[in-house]
């Protein structure tokens, strides 16, 4: 009887059940009606006194610890069962996190993207601290040009020869895509800008454009013309006309700035167009013979076009937005007013 009892304390310490199932099953064997403690009591029952003298203690004990292990483990299970039960009914309908909607200069940029994807071009991003020169000396701007001046540029480094800078605008991107590119060139460029300007509704220290550039043998300005008419035609409407005035770029040669006609009074004159009629998008040009020759392209066989818009104004005009500080702002009242085709 002894060793009975011992064996089966021995078995109740290293009792271990993962669920309910099992905790009863363990309570049967041991505590159950013919269950191996209850057998023992029985036999004890039937032991002359000395006997009961000696184990009646044991007895209890095994009793016990038998039933406080039982207990520990049906707690223990319970508790992992409860924590395992759905706490609620998930087959209920969820309660919806209200979407936000993309920034006005994220939609006009890849609607951008998009449409010149579909003429064929890569997109290539480059770096907004720059040097000087990928942002002016490649792009053939002679040493004192105003645009490098203090007033304009803000400046990462000076006293370098070539200092680190904030790009002024993203046709520093086309030196690195003539740098690293295999020709024919087809690449546009989105990106942030920075210019060191007062803040008004008409200027802003930081803005993004979106550069173009198209480089193979034989290309004219007829293909300029006709790839800025798609594109305008894509973006603002089929029956968008487009006027190109000269202008000039220290890169492009000869160089011109486009106007797309208003599309809100259709020409007749109205306050977005002041009354002409026209809405002045992009510049653009043929690429300057001396750009291409900075990046190693022999300038005799391949010609290319050029062109650089921005987005904040392209979006002003889509939506009629009077002032450029709304895109920085984070004003929720103006931000989420912008739906792009699939989200409406
Ligand atoms: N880089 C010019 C700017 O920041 C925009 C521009 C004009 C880009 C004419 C061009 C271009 O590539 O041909 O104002």
């Amino acid at each position: 009887m002894k060793e009975a009892i011992e064996q089966l304390l021995a078995q109740v310490a290293s009792l271990k059940a993962t669920n309910a199932k099992e905790v009863e099953e363990a309570r049967v064997r041991l505590l159950g009606k013919k269950g191996e403690i209850t057998k023992l009591f029985e036999e004890f029952r039937s032991c002359g006194p000395e006997l009961k003298r000696e184990f009646g203690k044991k007895l209890n004990e095994l009793k016990q610890a038998a039933t406080a292990k039982i207990d520990e483990l049906k707690n223990m299970t319970e508790a992992t069962s409860v924590a395992d039960s759905p706490k609620q009914d998930l087959s209920m309908p969820g309660t919806p996190f209200a979407l936000g909607s993309r920034h006005p200069v994220s939609i006009v940029r890849q609607e951008i993207v998009d449409i010149f994807r579909k003429f064929g071009y890569d997109v290539a991003e480059g770096p907004e601290i720059e040097d000087d020169y990928h942002v002016f000396e490649a792009l053939n701007f002679p040493p004192n040009h105003p645009a490098r001046d203090m007033q304009d540029t803000f400046f990462v480094s000076t006293g370098h020869p070539n200092p680190l800078l904030l790009r002024t605008h993203t046709s520093s991107v086309q030196v690195r895509s003539m740098e690293t590119m295999k020709l024919p060139i087809r690449v546009i460029c989105p990106g942030r800008v920075f210019r060191n300007e007062a803040i008004s509704a008409r200027a802003h220290c930081i803005f993004h454009q979106v550069e173009g550039l198209y480089i193979d043998e034989n290309v004219t300005f007829a293909d300029l013309k006709q790839a800025i008419l798609l594109f305008a035609r894509e973006m603002f409407g089929p029956d968008t006309a487009i006027r190109m005035r000269p202008s000039y770029f220290p890169f492009t040669e000869p160089s011109s700035e486009v106007d797309v006609s208003c599309n809100i009074c259709h020409g007749k004159g109205c306050n977005i167009c002041k009354g002409t009629g026209w809405l002045e998008i992009l510049g653009c040009g043929m690429v300057d013979p001396n750009v291409l020759e900075a990046s190693g392209i022999d300038s005799k066989k391949y010609s290319g076009f050029a062109f650089g818009m921005g987005l904040e104004r392209i979006a002003m005009l889509k939506w009629q937005v009077n002032d450029l500080r709304h895109y920085f702002e984070n004003d929720l009242r103006f931000l989420s007013q912008f739906k792009t085709a699939t989200e409406v």
